[in-house]
């Protein structure tokens, strides 16, 4: 489907038209009661539990922690020659996440660990439905198998009583159900998080978190103004250009080209009518190259985000109830990469490869090949 009326009605959720509609093999791997598999009701809750840790509010206290890092991960060779831009924001992004959700260090032996269940869980998403060794669905299942490991050693510790100031702790603490007798008679316990379903939302996050966002940083920065030393949680609300050019990447470039939905009654859109039970795609690509939009749509021009812009024409981020709940925490981590990126750097890009690989997410091919020289 393709046109602002249809998304407005796909991605509304209006009167409950439509369903999230995943891979099987997705499903599998992010778990049953992950955010991405649930609708409804159950849905609206686990949002409600997850918006909160990863509101702008809450993200203040991690600030200096992402701003320090990429500092340390651009500034790590003085001068250098070809950089993958798409490898340094994947490790960037990936220390992030692992650390604001279960506090992992960043130079911990872990952190491969992690990188490697990544990859073989997210390569796994769009798989064939093969369950046998040697596939990626079956790397996947077992990715998360190991990913599941590890979180319950991490839970354990937090149960015995070591205390950190990460996600994990804020949903074990406000959200998770108490273990303690009569606690699973009593209705308010009921709203709360079931230790599986912490899991599979962990899981999510730490996998969501980390492709999209890394992706996204491979393509555009931008340039707002001269300090090249560490920036301040201030400063980002006076990064109008940044903003713009990141809104500007995200609908040039759409990296996330369907939203994917399943109907659950009969409606019509533009007279097309779809019976219950049919997948239905949403063309991002189409709505953000619509003409009468976005005038000349091929040409990059991040000032045409200065005015505002007509409802459902812009959706690097969604709308409705599945709106990316990551939306803060994506744009600080983009400003301060990008930020850094070229403060730090003259570079140029050193191939006009545009080919992406066919992922639901879509990456460039060759990892964006940069030219980089250190700035004096
Ligand atoms: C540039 C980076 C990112 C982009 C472009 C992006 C984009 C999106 C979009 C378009 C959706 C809605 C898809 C649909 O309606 O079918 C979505 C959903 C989601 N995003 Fe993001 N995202 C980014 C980063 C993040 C981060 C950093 C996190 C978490 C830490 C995150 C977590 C999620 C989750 C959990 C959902 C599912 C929400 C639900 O089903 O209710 N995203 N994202």
């Amino acid at each position: 489907m393709m046109g602002r009326e249809a998304a407005k009605i796909l991605l509304s959720g209006k009167d409950g038209v439509v369903s999230l509609n995943l891979f099987y093999t997705g499903k599998q791997v992010l778990g049953p009661t992950s955010l991405l598999t649930t609708n409804g009701d159950e849905h609206r809750r686990l949002r409600w539990l997850i918006a909160q840790p990863l509101s702008a509010d809450a993200l203040r206290k991690h600030f200096a922690f992402i701003d320090g890092l990429a500092v340390q991960i651009l500034g790590s060779r003085a001068s250098r020659g070809r950089v993958l831009v798409l490898d340094e924001a994947s490790q960037f992004m990936l220390k992030v996440i692992a650390n604001m959700i279960v506090s992992l260090e960043p130079e911990r032996p872990e952190q491969e660990e992690f990188r490697v269940n990544f990859k073989a869980i997210s390569s796994s998403f769009t798989s064939l439905p093969l369950k046998l060794p040697g596939t990626t669905f079956h790397r996947g299942l077992s990715g998360r198998n190991r990913m599941y490991a590890m979180l319950d050693t991490v839970i354990a510790c937090r149960m015995a009583g070591e205390v950190r100031e990460d996600f994990l702790q804020t949903l074990l603490m406000k959200y998770t159900r108490g273990q303690q007798a009569g606690a699973a008679s009593d209705p308010a316990e009921e709203e709360k998080l079931a230790d599986a379903q912490l899991k599979d939302n962990i899981l999510t996050l730490l996998v969501v978190g980390h492709d999209t966002t890394m992706e996204h940083m491979a393509i555009r920065a931008a340039h707002d103004g001269d300090d090249t030393q560490h920036l301040w949680w201030s400063d980002l609300s006076s990064m109008p250009y940044t903003t713009k050019v990141m809104n500007e990447t995200l609908r040039r470039a759409t990296i996330m080209p369907w939203y994917s939905r399943k109907a659950s009654q009969d409606f019509s859109i533009d007279g097309f009518q779809v019976a219950k039970g049919a997948s239905v795609n949403l063309d991002v690509v189409s709505i953000h190259h619509d003409a009468a939009v976005f005038a000349d749509p091929e040409r990059f021009d991040p000032d045409r985000f200065d005015g505002s812009l007509k409802p459902y024409s812009f959706q690097g981020f969604g709308s409705g109830p599945r709106m990316c709940p990551g939306m803060s925490l994506a744009k600080l981590e983009i400003c301060v990469f990008a930020h850094h990126l070229v403060c730090t750097y003259d570079w140029k890009a050193l191939e006009d490869d545009a080919s992406v690989q066919p992922m639901l997410v879509r990456m460039p091919n060759n990892m964006y090949p940069i030219l980089a020289t250190a700035l004096p």
